[in-house]
């Protein structure tokens, strides 16, 4: 019962009596009129008589209740079994709290990933975040939606956003609850950060050979002007650096193009061998360049993976032209095929290996990060991006394909691509 109600009720009992009086009176004057037919009377026996019952209400007689709750829903003692089945079917952690900032309920989902809390104690004792505390004070001061973000842990750090909701209680003024839905973003800030360190890179990689360009473009306006053999030289070294541009242009191309794709599912059936020969031709004038011999074992027969014929050049191209350039030393480069079974399944394999100096253990798994290079100074040279493990990964990621890298010091590198087998019908 809340106070409205008590209150409420105890106005219509007090209010009984008064009615009995009134109507006693009225009564008792009508028959004095009727009997003595005197006026003076009747008027001093109703005051008396209306006097006698206001007596009797001050003393505060105990005055039978009328049943008033049993007609009225009573107001629920909140937050109610109604309220928190809502609140525990939300999908995100998600605390109810009361204006002094004490828990009164929190979801399942919050206690696994934030950690039971006991009922009633302080929201700060959880969230030591002065912006998030501070946020739910404001809020709870003046009875306004409210908004933080929120960073938690040290090693695995994850992103929340908190909206700070008032819950309208019935028939409260001031909201006396307020309810903290906690929203993931960990991947949204991920993305953003990529987003921004991709940025960032693009456009050092592009600057680089830029700033270069301009040098020697000042350099042939002024002091090499008149000087023949500069000139040549420097119109040598600006061409590459206008190549290496454009390569890196066409490799973000084909990186934003293949990202678009990477959920379109592939359809043609492609016979991974003739690729290989195909590559391998052209890249026969690089091997002899840094001195690799390509040996490439294909299969006697078609091996086919269900693949995009060009996407798949470019996988190989990229992985023999890897090993040729960054495999140096090694002598030859070889290439087989073959066949692996996991957990039941069926998967073909194209392993490219190389005897150069291998890739220590810590750079292994950023390989295929856009514009990660083991030896940035040595893959320029190169004339290497930074971006073709990203386009194989990419690719292979389309192909339901995966990149399985394998290297030891001294030893070599070998990059395997593996490809689900089609399967047959029965
Ligand atoms: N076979 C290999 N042996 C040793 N290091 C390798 C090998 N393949 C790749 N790497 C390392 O991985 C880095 C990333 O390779 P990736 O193909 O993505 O870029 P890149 O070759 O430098 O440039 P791009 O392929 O765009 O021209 C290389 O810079 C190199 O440091
Ligand atoms: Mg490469």
């Amino acid at each position: 019962m809340t106070q409205d109600d008590d209150t409420e009720g105890r106005a219509t009992h007090r209010q009984l009596p008064l009615i009995r009086v009134a109507v006693l009176a009225l009564v008792v004057s009508s028959a004095v009129v009727l009997f003595h037919r005197s006026a003076l009377g009747p008027v001093l026996v109703v005051t008396v008589v209306f006097l006698l019952g206001c007596l009797s209400l001050s003393r505060n007689t105990p005055v039978p209740r009328l049943d008033v709750g049993s007609r009225k829903r009573q107001a629920p003692l909140w937050p109610d079994s109604g309220a928190k089945s809502v609140v525990e079917a939300m999908a995100e952690p998600a605390f109810m709290i009361d204006r002094n900032l004490l828990l009164r309920f929190q979801n399942g989902v919050s206690e696994r990933v934030f950690g039971a809390m006991a009922l009633g104690d302080a929201i700060s004792l959880r969230f030591r975040s002065p912006e998030l505390i501070a946020a739910i004070e404001t809020s709870v001061r003046e009875g306004r939606i409210g908004f933080a973000a929120l960073i938690e842990g040290r090693s695995a750090e994850r992103s929340w956003s908190v909206d700070i909701l008032p819950v309208p209680v019935p028939k409260s003024g001031e909201p006396s609850f307020f309810l903290l839905l906690f929203r993931d973003r960990t991947a949204e800030r991920r993305i953003e950060q990529m987003r921004t360190d991709f940025i960032a890179n693009a456009s050092h990689e592009l600057r680089t050979p830029l700033a270069s360009l301009m040098g020697f473009i000042e350099t042939l306006q002024g002091p090499a002007r008149d000087d023949a053999t500069a000139r040549l030289r420097f119109l040598d070294i600006m061409r590459d650096q206008a190549a290496r541009m454009s390569r890196l242009i066409d490799d973000l191309l084909s990186l934003s193009r293949i990202e678009m794709k990477r959920h379109v599912p592939v359809d043609h059936v492609v016979d991974l061998g003739e690729i290989l020969e195909e590559v391998c031709e052209a890249l026969a004038p690089l091997a002899e360049e840094t001195g690799i011999e390509i040996v490439c074992e294909t299969a006697s027969g078609p091996f086919e993976v269900a693949g995009e014929r060009d996407e798949l050049v470019q996988v190989f191209a990229n992985l023999v032209e890897n090993a040729c350039k960054y495999g140096d030393g090694g002598g030859r480069v070889v290439i087989t095929m073959g066949e692996t079974r996991e957990r039941d399944r069926l998967f073909r394999d194209v392993a490219i290996r190389d005897f150069g100096p291998g890739i220590p253990p810590e750079h292994v798994p950023r390989l295929t990060e856009r514009f990660y290079r083991v030896d940035v100074g040595s893959s320029r040279g190169k004339r290497g991006t930074g971006l073709g493990l990203s386009i194989v990964r990419n690719i292979l990621v389309r192909h339901r394909a995966r990149l399985i890298i394998q290297s030891v010091v001294g030893e070599g590198s070998t990059f395997t691509a593996r490809f689900p087998a089609i399967s047959t019908p029965a």
